[in-house]
């Protein structure tokens, strides 16, 4: 004898494939503006009944991917990047900051545009800012996130969403973490967005795995990450391998997972250049033993 109540079924949850795949989603990439990171996707074409892997040039769309490392790593640098490659495309694209109030975070556009050599004209109107750093109500309550998401993307025609940081929807309730990320996930796939979540890890946390705060929970809702981690350069051979002064701090990316294409799995060099922009060198293989 069942021991669950006897309830209607929930039609709508069901659909048989060939209805289905009607609204399946082309898969394409959209670059990132970041050297080095858009020749990372790939998918797999059949051609001649043989498998050719051709490279996706820069995130899939649609798909919904973390951003980690701890603090100084680039996070903020690289989904700045992104927004005004975007901006530079003449898609428009909405800005959440959870951190910096919305002017900080507009001198920080306003750099990595000059340093893109984008036309501060062309990104100002193209990139929406959502002010959560400012006004917490953004922060607290994410019914009011949400709707007030929905409103900049319905306004603006918004195809991309950054936030930065998701850490900041539950500093203070990081039990909520699970539920909190997946409103924001299904959210910005019922909105057909391209995302970028920018989220914090410890130092406790393993470098360059996907684990942040909230948990390894985080990681798994969304469909890729995308790891930033720096190491301090502590031994002599480490010093001549990365050409840097003992010392030194090096920085690494790798990308942990992405749902929707294939990946690079190797641990990459990354940079963060003079003018301020982050840049994906070699593989750690290339250039180490
Ligand atoms: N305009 C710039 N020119 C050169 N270097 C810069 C510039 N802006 C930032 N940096 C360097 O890049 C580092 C990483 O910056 P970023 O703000 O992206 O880190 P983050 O990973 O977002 O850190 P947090 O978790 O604290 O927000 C900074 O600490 C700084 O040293
Ligand atoms: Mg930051």
């Amino acid at each position: 004898m069942s021991t669950y109540q006897e309830v209607a079924p929930f039609l709508e949850g069901v659909g048989l494939l060939k209805e289905v795949a009607q609204h399946a989603p082309r898969l394409e990439g959209v670059p990132t503006g970041v050297e080095g990171l858009d020749a990372l996707f790939f998918i797999t074409e059949w051609q001649d009944g043989k498998p050719v892997k051709r490279s996706l040039g820069g995130i899939p769309r649609y798909s919904v991917m973390q951003v980690t490392g701890v603090s100084d790593t680039g996070k903020s640098l690289l989904v700045e990047q992104f927004a005004v490659e975007q901006a530079r495309r003449g898609t428009s694209v909405v800005f959440v900051t959870l951190e910096s109030p919305a002017p900080f975070v507009a001198v920080g556009l306003k750099q990595r545009a000059q340093a893109m050599g984008v036309s501060f004209g062309d990104v100002e109107s193209h990139i929406v800012l959502v002010d959560g750093a400012t006004y917490s109500v953004l922060r607290t309550d994410v019914p009011t996130l949400l709707s007030t998401l929905a409103h900049a993307i319905r306004t603006y025609h918004a195809e991309a969403v950054v936030i930065d940081s998701i850490t900041g929807l539950y500093e203070s309730r990081e039990m909520m973490a699970r539920d909190i990320v997946r409103s924001v996930f299904n959210f910005l796939k019922k909105w057909r967005q391209t995302g970028l979540l920018v989220s914090q890890k410890r130092s406790g946390h393993d470098a360059l795995t996907a684990e942040a705060a909230g948990g390894y929970a985080v990681g798994h809702i969304l469909d890729g990450s995308l790891v930033l981690a720096k190491q301090t350069v502590l031994t002599a051979s480490q010093a001549r391998q990365f050409g840097v002064p003992i010392g030194e701090t090096v920085r690494l990316f790798r990308i942990d997972g992405c749902r929707l294409a294939g990946h690079d799995s190797r641990t990459h060099v990354l940079e963060i250049t003079e003018e301020g922009l982050v840049r994906i060198g070699p593989p750690l293989q290339e250039i180490v033993g």
